[in-house]
């Protein structure tokens, strides 16, 4: 497979963008594709996914909102001579009600189904939600974090060891039909969390704890769609029901090492200046 093109779908976001790098200096080829990618890939636009699948052996599925589209893409992608898939999905996926996260679920389905090679990883929330996501990055930096966590901790996952993941089950064999779930080495409130990063950046940052209907009032006022407000509250929930808290070994078991623990994470993006 090492002379074969990987395609990585979401290929400029939290996870695509380490992947790609990762692969690249291992000195695969790499198509890294999305709507504004170096590859154009659109799933509202099935004319871009031909081009993308060209010679490509892996893929690297990211799931889009709209399931429908997601096993339409996957009997594609097997036609064009994809062999192996490896999908990003999500931890507590089988605990969330079915009408949330329906393109994962559907990714994760189809990939089954396909009579290729597959794998899955479910990680918990990334480390990289505090600073590449918009709204949380703002908030931070604004001084204030307001979220309906019930003080339910959260073992953060780190998305350059979901890339280090994502890559070796992309290039070596042995993990078809495994189901991966990726956390960081322990369990963190958003609270300490906040601490830490406040700490890291060297300037006070408060967090507040909502209600869920205070957060979904939040979220509304945002903007934010009906089916954004319902998926990040099923997310939330999910997480207060204690369906996610608990480390796995996902990390350990595929690159044999530890993963990234928080207070290392918030030290780099402070460094970095994620929250100045
Ligand atoms: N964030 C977390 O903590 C977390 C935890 C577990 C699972 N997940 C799952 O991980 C996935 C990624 O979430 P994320 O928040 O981290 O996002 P992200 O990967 O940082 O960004 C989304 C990516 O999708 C691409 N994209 C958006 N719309 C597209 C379209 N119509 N066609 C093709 N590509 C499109 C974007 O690039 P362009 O704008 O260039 O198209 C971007 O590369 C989601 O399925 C999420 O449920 C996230």
């Amino acid at each position: 497979m090492t002379d074969d093109a990987i395609l990585v779908l979401g290929g400029t976001g939290k996870t695509g963008r380490p992947l790609v790098r990762t692969l690249r200096e291992a000195g695969r080829l790499v198509r890294a594709a999305s709507r504004n990618g170096e590859t154009r890939f659109d799933w509202s636009d099935q004319s871009t996914w031909a081009p993308a699948l060209d010679g490509a052996a892996a893929v690297y599925l990211m799931a889009p909102a709209d399931p429908a589209v997601v096993p339409v893409f996957v009997q594609q992608a097997t036609e064009a001579g994809v062999r192996r898939f490896v999908v990003l999905s999500g931890r507590g996926i089988e605990q969330v009600p079915a009408t949330v996260f329906r393109g994962m679920a559907a990714a994760e389905r189809a990939v089954r189904a396909s009579g290729a090679e597959w794998s899955i990883i479910r990680p918990n929330n990334f480390n990289q939600n505090f600073d590449d996501d918009a709204v949380w990055r703002t908030q931070l930096r604004a001084g204030r974090l307001a979220l309906p966590t019930g003080s339910v901790p959260d073992p953060f996952v780190d998305v350059h060891d979901i890339a280090d993941v994502a890559a070796a089950l992309l290039t070596t064999d042995g993990h078809h039909g495994e189901v991966y779930e990726l956390s960081g080495p322990r369990p963190v409130t958003f609270e300490a969390a906040v601490a830490t990063m406040a700490r890291a950046a060297g300037r006070p940052i408060e967090f507040v704890e909502l209600t869920p209907a205070e957060y979904r009032g939040e979220l509304r006022a945002e903007g934010l769609p009906e089916e954004a407000v319902d998926e990040l509250d099923a997310l939330f929930e999910a997480m207060r029901a204690g369906h996610h808290t608990e480390p796995r070994d996902g990390v350990q078991r595929v690159l044999g090492r530890e993963p990234l623990d928080f207070d290392v994470y918030a030290a780099r993006a402070a460094a970095a200046g994620a929250w100045s």
